[in-house]
């Protein structure tokens, strides 16, 4: 990935959580570029107007096509290629965002992203543009910018160089359908709780083999599904 967009009616929203820590260290280490779109830039009228009542009538306001389609026109006609990039529309629509789409996404040249709020977009802007509608989980949000920052940051993870261990990015949660294990530092007690002797022990194999079976232990425990997926796959 060398570069991600945002259009969005709210920029400044992005400024703090883009302007920190592991996005941060994506820009400066592999030179990732991440450009903030104002969709209101893209209006016409006196109000910057993004939003209008739906047709067919009931509650809530829609978002405009004319903007998201001005401001797409506008990026690729500046030279973005647009067979080199995905379009993205976060929506709880969407297909459900797991760390192996982030990690496919990681791979992508060029990420946009168009951000929703109210009712959501004009289908048009979505069935015209938009490569993948992803949702974040089944819940609602008050709009796309909160969904972006969180599917931008567990994508860049996968960018090699981003995170120092890339060995640290694929033990993390979910990497052979398990949770990830307890971790402890010093002191090795404290308040009288001890870090477990295993880990103090120098024997890795018996410290792999401790990990695993936590983790084995802690998906079991809360999450019965990913626990179905890892005994079907390896035939337990
Ligand atoms: N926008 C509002 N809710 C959302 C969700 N759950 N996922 C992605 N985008 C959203």
């Amino acid at each position: 990935m060398i570069r991600i967009d945002v259009i969005t009616a709210f920029p400044e929203y992005f400024r703090g959580p883009f302007g920190e820590s592991m996005i941060r260290q994506a820009q400066r280490r592999v030179g990732l570029e991440i450009n903030l779109w104002d969709l209101r830039d893209f209006t016409h009228d006196a109000h910057r107007t993004v939003d209008d009542t739906p047709y067919g009538g009931g509650a809530g306001m829609v978002m405009k096509p004319e903007p998201f389609f001005e401001a797409l026109e506008y990026l690729f006609g500046q030279g973005l290629p647009r067979e080199q990039t995905k379009i993205i529309y976060p929506s709880p629509q969407g297909k459900v965002f797991t760390n192996r789409v982030a990690q496919k996404l990681a791979q992508e040249k060029s990420l946009v992203f168009l951000c929703g709020h109210y009712k959501g977009i004009d289908q048009r802007v979505i069935d015209y543009w938009v490569d993948e509608e992803i949702s974040i989980g089944d819940y609602v949000l008050t709009g796309g910018e909160l969904a972006t920052v969180v599917i931008v940051d567990a994508v860049i993870r996968w960018i090699p160089g981003v995170v120092g261990d890339i060995e640290s990015v694929k033990s993390d949660s979910f990497e052979g359908d398990l949770l990830d294990a307890p971790y402890y530092t010093r002191p090795e007690i404290y308040r009288g709780l001890k870090v477990p002797d295993v880990l103090r022990s120098g024997n890795h194999q018996a410290i792999e083999r401790w990990r695993l079976e936590k983790r084995i232990e802690k998906t079991r425990a809360v999450r019965p599904d990913l626990y179905k997926k890892f005994v079907e796959k390896n035939k337990l």
